[in-house]
């Protein structure tokens, strides 16, 4: 476990180690399992690329029902800032009409991602959305759309690892950074 890193031009020092992270995710797991369990239908976890490519793997091992996987790749974010415009990079490659989808997200900031997504997955026929997050940061997220599963609140710093990243660098690291200031 590094206590520093540094990308690009800036320094992030160790925030979550990757111990917190897996209980956070144990426990979310556990509740999604709770929801689903006995379901007859064969739901969708919809993986939001990239930055939810570890969290989505770590949490799908947990999970004990019938589900389908899919991905989207979506992108807001530029340097350490959302633009607040979501760019649609991968759409969807299967019909989801009538289809259950959980929604897997790295993390939540002011909910524009998941607010558009909602509206698109809707607009295609699913018959119902939960979301799941790794990450909210509560202090930003003005929507009034449920976030249904959050594994752990954070305050509004800009972080990195485990999937998310500083302009494209950082998401392998297992541990999560805060940019340091
Ligand atoms: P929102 O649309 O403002 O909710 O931003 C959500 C998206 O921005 C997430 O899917 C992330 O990809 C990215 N993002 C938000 N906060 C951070 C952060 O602290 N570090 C890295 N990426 C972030
Ligand atoms: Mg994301």
């Amino acid at each position: 476990m590094e206590p520093r890193i540094k990308l690009h031009d800036k320094s992030f020092k160790l925030f979550l180690p990757y111990s917190e992270i897996e209980t956070a995710i144990d426990q979310v797991a556990e509740r999604i399992n709770k929801d689903f369990h006995g379901c007859e239908d064969v739901p969708i976890i919809l993986c939001v690329l990239n930055g939810s490519i570890l969290f989505t793997a770590e949490l799908m091992k947990r999970l004990d029902f019938n589900a389908q996987f899919l991905s989207v790749r979506l992108s807001s974010y530029q340097g350490t800032r959302s633009t607040g415009e979501v760019q649609q990079l991968l759409g969807l490659t299967e019909d989801i009409r009538g289809r259950r989808i959980i929604i897997i997200e790295d993390i939540v900031d002011t909910g524009t991602t998941m607010e558009n997504l909602h509206g698109m997955l809707l607009e295609k026929g699913a018959a119902e959305i939960r979301i799941c997050t790794m990450l909210l940061k509560p202090e930003v997220y003005r929507k009034a759309l449920p976030l249904d599963y959050v594994a752990m609140e954070i305050p509004n710093r800009f972080i990195v690892g485990f999937g998310l990243d500083y302009d494209e660098l950082g998401r392998n690291y297992k541990d999560i950074y805060v940019l340091d200031s």
